[in-house]
């Protein structure tokens, strides 16, 4: 009996850290949801064939841009209109990316997502 009582303990403990790092770290799986969820998937693909979407693909952004930048922009585009790269990106992408009113976790659960479908379309291009 005493041995089951710490298995239960045990797995009340992992099922406890696991709920915990789910709540509170990065969530890719979340990040997915929220891609689809907040319309950002209607303006974007994450593979590197060419769409007519009206944002650029984000195949390999997390490679490309720095992460500060990266949560910058997607956490309040409209306060980036002067930055340089933007104002690049504008001259093929006429229409403004608007602001999805995101938390500081949505962007970071997202971020997360755009990191793994980058090493996804990697894979993908390496064959
Ligand atoms: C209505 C279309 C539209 C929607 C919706 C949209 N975007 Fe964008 N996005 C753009 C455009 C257009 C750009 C290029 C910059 C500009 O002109 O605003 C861009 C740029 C970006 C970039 C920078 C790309 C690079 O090459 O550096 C990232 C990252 C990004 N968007 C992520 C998102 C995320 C995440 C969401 C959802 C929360 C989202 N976008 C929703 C249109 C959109």
């Amino acid at each position: 009996m005493g041995s089951m009582k710490i298995n239960i303990t045990t797995a009340l403990v992992v099922l406890s850290v696991f709920t915990l790092a789910q709540a509170f770290g990065d969530n890719a799986e979340k990040g997915e949801m929220l891609f689809k969820k907040k319309g950002c998937i209607a303006c974007h693909s994450l593979g590197t064939e060419v769409t007519n979407k009206a944002g650029p693909s984000l195949a390999n952004v997390t490679k490309t841009r720095e992460l500060s930048w990266l949560k910058r922009w997607i956490k309040n585009p409209n306060s980036m209109h002067n930055d340089p790269e933007i104002k690049k990106l504008r001259a093929t992408h006429p229409i403004p990316m608007p602001d999805s009113h995101l938390s500081d976790q949505e962007v970071n659960d997202i971020i997360a997502y755009l990191k793994t479908a980058s090493e996804k379309s990697l894979k993908k291009n390496d064959k």
